[in-house]
């Protein structure tokens, strides 16, 4: 890998998450290894992000894993144009754009040698970010937490790399390292893991939305777009307790990305995706890399144990 990936453990991005990713799962997804991001609607003042900025490259030493900024550049980020100075300032070695174009980002990022990715959920969009000449992609998949999207891993992955050489990341229900070595084995440069991340010790998530994750599996989860307006997948029981039906959700809801609306919605129902099942208990997000890492390399092994007839496949037996 080149630089800014040659400094990855793993293959793996600590995806962002709205009111859940800050400064502290930053810094520790990129000292144990992995690349870690944030969305910058994670701060409510431009003041706040310069100083999460400030934070997180001042902790950053060479060596470390690269750090993400997550850019909504949907049209109802007034925002936007504000952070895009602050990205110029910081330089994160890579920007992932979502909810909108990766158009508004390409001057800024590309001016100081970073990668700009798009966070795209179907093969129109992966053609238009490609088109824009996007450095990669964050092919989000189904069974992801948050914003989901519908289509298999597998049949993304290929089907976007019949027209794009850039960088892969695939995201949507990896909770675990035999997950993360499939999606390599099927394409993808990077997988792009949320749910796994939710209930760490540097989550930002309130302690009972963790403690709903633990407890709860893959069936627990609804994927509707009666919440924010676009499919998401929602724990049922913060659906119940905020006094929602779980199995009657009703129509989609406005569309409302960057508002103080879209925050207390995201604040009282909690997203998570279908790698749900690995989490297990609360634990330092350091913690969790290395389980990645052994479950990474058991299926590695695994894989060429089960791969016995390559050598007569290759001809050289
Ligand atoms: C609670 C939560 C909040 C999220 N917020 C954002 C966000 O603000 N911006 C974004 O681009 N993606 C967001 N996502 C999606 C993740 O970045 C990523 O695509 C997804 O978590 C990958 O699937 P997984 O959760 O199954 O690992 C969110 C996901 C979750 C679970």
């Amino acid at each position: 890998m080149t630089p800014p990936f040659d400094t990855l453990r793993l293959p793996v991005f600590a995806a962002p998450m709205f009111l859940v990713s800050g400064p502290e799962m930053v810094i520790a997804a990129c000292k144990a290894g992995i690349g870690g991001a944030f969305p910058t609607t994670n701060c409510r003042t431009v003041e706040d992000l310069d100083g999460w900025m400030a934070r997180i490259t001042g902790a950053l030493k060479p060596g470390d894993a690269p750090w993400i900024a997550n850019l909504i550049t949907h049209s109802t980020n007034a925002r936007l144009a504000e952070d895009l100075r602050l990205v110029a300032q910081y330089k994160p070695p890579v920007v992932i754009t979502a909810l909108g174009s990766p158009k508004p980002v390409m001057e800024t990022v590309k001016a100081y040698g970073g990668l700009v990715f798009a966070d795209v959920i179907s093969m129109t969009l992966a053609k238009k970010a490609a088109a824009a000449g996007v450095d990669g992609l964050a092919c989000v998949s189904a069974g992801a937490g948050g914003h989901t999207g519908h289509l298999s891993p597998f049949a993304f992955i290929s089907a976007v790399r019949e027209f794009f050489d850039g960088y892969i990341a695939v995201g949507g229900g990896v909770g675990d390292g035999a997950g993360i070595a499939g999606a390599v084995a099927a394409g993808a440069d990077f997988v792009y893991m949320g749910t796994r991340f939710l209930a760490t010790t540097e989550s930002m998530a309130q302690p009972a939305y963790k403690q709903m994750v633990i407890d709860s599996g893959p069936d627990d989860l609804v994927v509707s777009d009666s919440v924010t307006g676009t499919a998401a997948s929602w724990l049922k029981p913060s659906l119940a307790a905020a006094g929602r039906d779980p199995d009657n959700l009703g129509g989609p809801a406005v569309r409302d990305y960057a508002s103080g609306g879209d925050n207390k919605r995201w604040r009282d129902i909690w997203a998570a995706g279908q790698g749900i099942e690995s989490v297990k208990a609360v634990e330092p997000v350091a913690d969790v890399v290395s389980q990645l890492e052994r479950e990474y390399i058991a299926a590695i092994e695994r894989f060429e144990r089960k791969t016995f007839r390559r050598p007569a496949l290759c001809g050289a037996a």
